[in-house]
């Protein structure tokens, strides 16, 4: 039996662009999009078009560009909102209005000072409007997760009725945790009677470090779309990694039997492409597209890499698009400088070998990072004090 499709939808033009450093203009945004869809995600969220006109015509040029992808419009749930959503994707091959609106009582009352009531007649107005684009409509019910679950229910049901056809329940400020997300969208699923006529979306903010586990937590309790980012950029501390939620479904298919359609090749370019773009670098120790994430500087564990990579790697590099690094150190073992030298083309024999890798782990001592250019150069210094030796011992 064919695995459930678990629907991608890449929100880092849009959540991830608006946190602070991660501003790109439109020329940038259209370059990241061309990469989105080399790499195969389901949706491009391109912008909010009402919060500017850069915004506007940065949706515009993307939906007018791109093919494959469905292009995504954010929208509050109000007229001048939708219209300039529905106006800026008019040249999209497949377009989608995501209109939402804050549905907690803190947010309700708070924020838009606003009842349950008026809520509900804005979002109705807003996915008939909506509609009228187009029959692709995601509706959003911010700050789900904190919202009183009867009137989740009648909000989801609601939005449904007028022509929603996906329903994100965003976790807003990272608050949740695995097993609650999952109970959360078990219970509206099964509480809402026309639920099975729309596809649910989790769209989870990492506050406490935990966006892609309530992901996965929420897909095992039937959501089939999930919002998470390029290296996990967003609002505050981000949003759900893309390439996390990715290879833990390639990874893990006893676990998570679900197709993303994602070409993981792509993961490393499309995460160094955002990097260079923004100029904003991943953590070190970022799981998948890291510096360190398939780097192996101990010399045990080069040791087992060298002899069967499986021995500490769960994933192969190259299925990500990385070139597998064994990090030369003070730590590292003859092995891996052999493996290395090899590597740049040169065959040492053992003599010579003891005599770079003493030469390397001294070096190793004063220098954090040793590359391919250190050990060219102390390896062909090293025959060439060799040669010295020889020639002063032979005999005249
Ligand atoms: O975090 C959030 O609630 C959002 C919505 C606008 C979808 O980004
Ligand atoms: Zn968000």
């Amino acid at each position: 039996m064919a695995n459930d499709k678990l629907v991608i939808f890449d929100t880092t033009l849009r959540d991830g662009e608006q946190s602070p450093g991660f501003s790109m203009n439109t020329e940038e945004k259209l370059v990241l999009a061309r990469q989105l869809a080399a790499l195969g995600v389901d949706i491009i969220e391109a912008g909010f078009p009402i919060a500017s006109d850069d915004d506007a015509h940065a949706v515009a040029l993307i939906s007018t560009e791109i093919r494959g992808p469905v292009i995504a419009a954010l929208s509050r749930c109000n007229p001048a909102d939708i219209q300039r959503a529905g106006e800026s994707l008019a040249p999209a091959e497949r377009s989608r209005i995501h209109t939402f609106i804050a549905t907690s009582d803190l947010h309700l009352e708070r924020k838009l000072r606003i009842t349950r009531e008026q809520c509900l007649e804005a979002l109705i107005a807003a996915v008939r409007q909506a509609r009228g684009y187009t029959d692709d409509v995601e509706f959003s019910a911010e700050d789900a997760t904190r919202t009183d679950m009867d009137f989740m229910c009648q909000v989801v049901e609601t939005a449904i009725d007028m022509g929603a056809t996906t329903i994100n329940l965003p976790d807003t400020v990272g608050y949740s945790t695995p097993e609650e997300i999952a109970e959360f969208f078990g219970e509206v699923r099964g509480r809402v009677p026309n639920a099975d006529k729309a596809v649910f979306s989790a769209h989870c903010h990492d506050d406490l470090g935990l966006a892609v586990a309530n992901s996965l937590a929420a897909v095992s309790a039937g959501v089939r779309q999930i919002e998470c980012t390029i290296n996990g950029i967003g609002e505050r501390a981000g949003n759900a990694s893309l390439e996390e939620i990715v290879m833990a479904t390639k990874v893990r298919p006893d676990r998570l039997p679900y197709d993303t359609g994602v070409r993981t090749q792509e993961l490393f370019r499309t995460s160094q492409l955002l990097t260079e773009i923004t100029s904003e670098a991943v953590q070190a120790n970022k799981a998948i597209v890291g510096r360190n994430a398939f780097a192996h500087e101990a010399g045990i564990h080069q040791d087992g890499v060298i002899k069967d990579r499986r021995t500490y790697e769960i994933m192969r590099p190259e299925d990500i698009g990385v070139e597998s690094t064994l990090v030369l150190g003070k730590h590292s073992g003859r092995h891996a400088v052999k493996r290395r030298c090899e590597q740049i083309g040169y065959d040492l024999s053992r003599f010579e070998l003891d005599r770079v890798y003493r030469t390397i782990i001294d070096l190793a001592d004063r220098q954090k990072h040793i590359d391919d250019d250190d050990v060219t150069r102390i390896i062909e210094s090293t025959r060439a004090e060799l040669a010295r030796t020889e020639t002063a011992a032979r005999p005249a």
